[in-house]
């Protein structure tokens, strides 16, 4: 996996820092992704909003793990990535480019600094850690 740089990690905090109330921020990243496929909103039929927050939140900070080497990140991407396999809940690899996108529309609505290099950093932090969940999908 490919590892971080420094200034993409900064870049990537003090845009989240600038989008402000992680509830409203999330929420409507929540909104945009649950409207961009049905098959994505039926997964999330019966999960409650604060579940999926602490998910996302957790999302972020494993997409830290995922470019870093050690066993202990490594073993919980393991787990979380075969949660999410076709056998569990069937996370298909195209939901991950929808998962991205929807989330660099809400940046663009929140950080009133938005701009494509901001977009470039989101990518960049997010890409190690969907790699690795899309590659789980069929394990
Ligand atoms: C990099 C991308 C993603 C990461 C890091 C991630 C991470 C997580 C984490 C940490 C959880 C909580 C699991 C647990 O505690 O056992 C979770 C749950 C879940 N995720 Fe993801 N996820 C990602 C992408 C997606 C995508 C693209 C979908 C597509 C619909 C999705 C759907 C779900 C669902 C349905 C749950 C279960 C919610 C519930 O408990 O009701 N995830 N995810």
């Amino acid at each position: 996996m490919d590892r971080l740089d420094e200034a993409t990690i900064e870049q990537f905090h003090d845009s989240l820092d600038r989008c402000g109330s992680t509830s409203q921020f999330l929420g409507r990243f929540y909104q945009i992704f649950s409207a961009s496929s049905p098959e994505v909103a039926a997964r999330f039929s019966d999960t409650n909003f604060k579940t999926q927050t602490r998910a996302l939140k957790t999302s972020f900070y494993m997409a830290m793990l995922a470019s870093d080497q050690n066993t202990e990140a490594s073993d919980y991407l393991e787990r979380i990535a075969i949660r999410h396999n076709h056998k569990q809940l069937d996370i298909k690899p195209e939901f991950y480019i929808l998962w991205l996108d929807s989330m660099i529309k809400a940046v663009s609505e929140f950080d009133p600094q938005f701009n494509n290099e901001v977009e470039q950093a989101w990518r960049r932090f997010m890409q190690p850690a969907i790699e690795f969940m899309m590659s789980r999908y069929e394990s």
